[in-house]
């Protein structure tokens, strides 16, 4: 069997304002009714899944924060999923103390268990094409090695991970020749043209132990910290809650430049089937289906002659509208408007920080 580890400590504020820090994205729905969280957690518990399902899954366990704590048990309750543990970061520290406290706590109590760590944001509509992507990683595991997935690129995305790899026979598993975090515009357009390279889909692989020698090979500093944040660990309300003065000398980082562009022991898996990471605006407005101009409006908005234009309100008390548009995000929520260049979509967590620094 496999164990989930949902990441659901971000707090997606390219998004904003519809995911705001006490609500983030994840635990919102976003396109449909389901959310992505709960979404995530169903796709890797085999729950509603075809017959063709590939692989075991144990109950997940989830990285989260105080505030989410309770969000997480009750959308996993409302999806029908056994939650099993709740790891609860004092504070966030990204994605790689996380995983290196889940793949401790999964080696001291499940030797020789396999985890898969996914982010809890991403839409991933055909989990059996997923699952046989997930079987044939499995091989590489067995093998000692970290698998990562891997997406084919259809633009110079800058806020992704590169994988080079071989071409290799379809869908097998491949060595990883290097793993560049999220490159700047220049590189990326380099490696979109190089053919050689897939994007990382955010996914990893490994035996606990395995992931466990990397961050003592490539990361040895965060070791001591989380270690003793998971030692002197604390059970409340069945959640696991780790010691905030240890984790607090744990360095912020995540695990793709922490340990992923460093490893030696990396495969990827080519997974063709369709994968978005919801990580800006453009992502829900290419998500959203662009009509022949390039238009996505919600209920209670309205274009007149806009293109590439995405116009959403999360009011029914609030229409919007806009006319000779374009790429244009206009977003409007109850106490919130964000209007912005499609183009700068990445650059919304900015106005967060904007709007912390006012106060
Ligand atoms: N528990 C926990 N704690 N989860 C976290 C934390 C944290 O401190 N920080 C981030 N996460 C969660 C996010 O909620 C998300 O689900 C996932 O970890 C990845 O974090 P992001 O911040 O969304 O990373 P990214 O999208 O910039 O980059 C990663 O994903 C890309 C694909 O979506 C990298 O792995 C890239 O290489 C990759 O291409
Ligand atoms: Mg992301």
């Amino acid at each position: 069997t496999i164990t989930p580890v949902l990441l659901c400590g971000g707090n997606g504020t390219r998004l904003w304002p519809l995911s705001r820090k006490s609500y983030p994205k994840q635990f919102v729905p976003l396109t449909g009714t389901e959310t992505l969280f709960q979404a995530s957690a169903r796709r890797l518990s085999g729950r509603g899944l075809g017959p063709r399902q590939r692989v075991d899954f144990a109950a997940p366990l989830t990285l989260t924060n105080t505030d989410f704590r309770f969000i997480v048990t009750e959308q996993l309750g409302l999806a029908g999923i056994d939650p099993g543990p709740v790891l609860i970061e004092p504070e966030s520290r990204n994605t790689a103390p996380a995983i290196l406290a889940a793949a401790l706590h999964l080696e001291a109590h499940h030797p020789g268990a396999v985890m898969l760590v996914a982010p809890s944001d991403h839409v991933i509509p055909d989990a059996d094409a997923f699952h046989a992507a997930v079987a044939e990683g499995l091989k590489a595991v067995a093998e000692g090695q970290i698998v990562t997935f891997g997406i084919r690129p259809t633009r110079p995305e800058t806020g992704y991970g590169y994988l080079e790899c071989e071409a290799g026979e379809d869908g097998a598993a491949r060595p990883l020749a290097r793993f560049v975090e999220k490159p700047d515009a220049a590189t990326a357009e380099k490696m979109l043209a190089s053919g050689h390279f897939l994007w990382n889909a955010g996914i990893f692989m490994a035996a606990a132990a395995d992931m466990v020698a990397a961050f003592r090979a490539h990361a040895p500093g965060l070791c001591p910290p989380v270690e003793a944040a998971l030692a002197r660990a604390k059970t409340d309300l069945g959640f696991l809650r780790l010691d905030p003065e240890a984790w607090a000398g744990a360095e912020d980082v995540s695990i793709d430049y922490a340990v992923m562009e460093k490893a030696a022991n990396l495969s990827v898996v080519p997974y063709e089937g369709e994968w978005s990471d919801l990580g800006g605006w453009d992502a829900v407005w290419r998500e959203g289906g662009p009509d022949a101009a390039g238009v996505v409006t919600s209920q209670n908005a309205t274009a007149i002659e806009c293109r590439d234009t995405l116009l959403r309100s999360e009011s029914e008390r609030l229409e919007i509208v806009g006319i000779g548009l374009e790429h244009v995000i206009a977003v409007a929520t109850r106490d919130a408007v964000l209007v912005a260049d499609m183009r700068r979509a990445q650059d919304v967590k900015q106005a967060v920080a904007a709007l912390k620094a006012k106060g």
